[in-house]
């Protein structure tokens, strides 16, 4: 049985596991209207891992005997002023993501709710892949520059991004 406090948490949490998922349709978006379509394959896959994340979480909390309450999504930013912008923003908000995985485990663990401690680790783990990723393309933008053949050869490079549910899945 999950603590009413730990319980809270993680419905927050399935509510920014949501808006993640919400900002990189929206990047999503955005790269569809300037027709870069690896880039905007790149954010759909993103926004479906969220989503991944989200319903992990979600199914946890009722194996838990907890109850998942859904909460409203914080509509996320339409428009950046070029690819640059849109990859600080995905590794900022990466990061923010993960000083809040950081938090929701300090919690679990003051609680004494080792059950969540332990789920939350796989968390852990993604949120280095997750930074990771969002950094080292932040880096590869940052070296093409924001136009000529280098951009569109990593936008089809990104067009290759499949999304596969993550193997160590209950
Ligand atoms: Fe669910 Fe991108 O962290």
């Amino acid at each position: 049985m999950l603590k009413k406090k730990v319980e809270e948490a993680l419905n927050a949490q399935i509510n920014a596991e949501m808006y993640s998922a919400y900002l990189y349709l929206a990047m999503n978006a955005y790269f569809e209207s300037r027709t870069l379509s690896g880039f905007a394959n790149w954010m759909k896959i993103q926004a479906q891992e969220e989503m991944f994340h989200a319903m992990k979480i979600y199914d946890f909390v009722h194996e838990r005997n907890g109850q998942v309450v859904l909460s409203s999504i914080e509509a996320p930013n339409a428009n950046w002023n070029n690819i640059t912008e849109v990859f600080e923003d995905t590794y900022a908000h990466e990061q923010k993501v993960t000083g809040l995985i950081n938090d929701l485990v300090d919690l679990a663990t003051a609680e004494k709710d080792h059950a969540t401690t332990a789920f939350l680790q796989w968390f852990v783990d993604e949120q280095v892949e997750e930074e990771a990723n969002a950094s080292k393309l932040l880096d590869e933008v940052n070296m093409v520059g924001n136009e000529g053949s280098a951009l569109f050869f990593l936008d089809r490079e990104l067009q290759q991004r499949v999304f596969t549910a993550p193997a160590d899945n209950k």
